[in-house]
């Protein structure tokens, strides 16, 4: 089905009513999100349903609140991979670690805080945990790992903390890391509890959920593609605030910082989509770049 364009007027006030019903009814604030997307996506459920139009559909989601939970699955895609873009994850392994580590030596911290936000079904949050896991071996015990995957999306979180992937799922997963870290069980692969024991799932509003704070590396890909442009500028100063002084920020290769968030994130590796927390001189005494020359 396609959305009538003659009834525009009508269909861009009933559309404007219905977001308002869903934050109302569910406390999704579609506003956040782009209206094209939102309208696509709902486009999806209003022909699933053989609905024609935004009001007979709002009066469905009165009718049948289940309908809610397709729509919310609409509106947040969780297609996600095991290591997705390899070569981001090859040099956050091989440049980003080694110095975060040399950096907590240095320091002499012990605990290490990553977020995966918008982690999908937690894909991206083993990976990562894997990777941290293997790079520190015998000293991990050095340190304390938290690897934080949050997410809006009841169903991936569910899948997130089972942990069980089907082999194809985990067709980027080496050899190597597939014996280290997971157990074959009954037709799947279960993440093993060398790595459910430093990873964390939480249900997570990117929107409306509380700040979170003192990480020292943020991952965020493919996530802001959906999210309106305000939303965007937010979005980055939140990352911004949340992370330690020299933490990193990891977004989508296809994303862009905007807003203020440009001018105070270095680019560590901006193809990969790589940046630094910038820390003014006068506040750490450390000169600005810190650690990574930027590429
Ligand atoms: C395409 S997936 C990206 C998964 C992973 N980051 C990756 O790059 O493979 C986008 C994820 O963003 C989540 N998402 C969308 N809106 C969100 C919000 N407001 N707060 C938290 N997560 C959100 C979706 O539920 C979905 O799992």
């Amino acid at each position: 089905m396609t959305i009538n364009k003659n009834l525009i007027p009508d269909q861009d006030w009933d559309f404007k009513v219905l977001k308002r019903q869903i934050l109302k009814d569910k406390g999704f604030d579609c506003n956040q999100y782009r209206d094209n997307y939102v309208k696509r996506r709902l486009a999806i459920r209003l022909r699933a349903n053989n609905v024609d139009s935004y009001k007979d559909y709002a009066i469905l989601l009165k009718r049948d609140p289940t309908e809610y939970d397709e729509l919310i699955e609409a509106l947040t895609i969780s297609v996600s991979e095991f290591f997705r873009d390899a070569s981001v994850f090859e040099y956050f392994r091989k440049t980003v670690i080694p110095v975060l580590i040399q950096d907590k030596r240095r320091k002499n911290q012990k605990i290490i805080r990553i977020w995966s936000a918008g982690c999908a079904s937690g894909e991206e949050t083993y990976s990562i945990a894997i990777l941290m896991r293997d790079f520190l071996g015998a000293n991990l015990g050095n340190f304390l790992i938290f690897v934080h995957g949050t997410d809006i999306d009841d169903e991936s979180m569910e899948k997130a903390k089972r942990g069980e992937y089907t082999f194809e799922e985990l067709k980027n997963v080496g050899k190597g890391f597939l014996s280290r870290y997971f157990i074959f069980d009954s037709g799947k692969y279960r993440v093993s509890d060398k790595i459910k024991g430093i990873v964390k799932f939480e249900k997570h509003d990117l929107v409306s959920g509380k700040p979170l704070a003192h990480f020292d590396v943020i991952f965020c890909r493919n996530v802001s593609i959906y999210f309106s442009r305000d939303m965007h500028k937010k979005l980055y100063m939140e990352f911004y605030n949340a992370l330690n002084n020299d933490g990193f920020f990891v977004m989508g290769k296809t994303e862009m910082l905007c807003g203020s968030a440009r001018k105070l994130f270095i680019p560590v590796n901006a193809r990969e989509g790589i940046y630094q927390k910038k820390v003014a001189k006068e506040d750490t005494g450390h000169p600005i770049p810190t650690h990574i020359h930027p590429r």
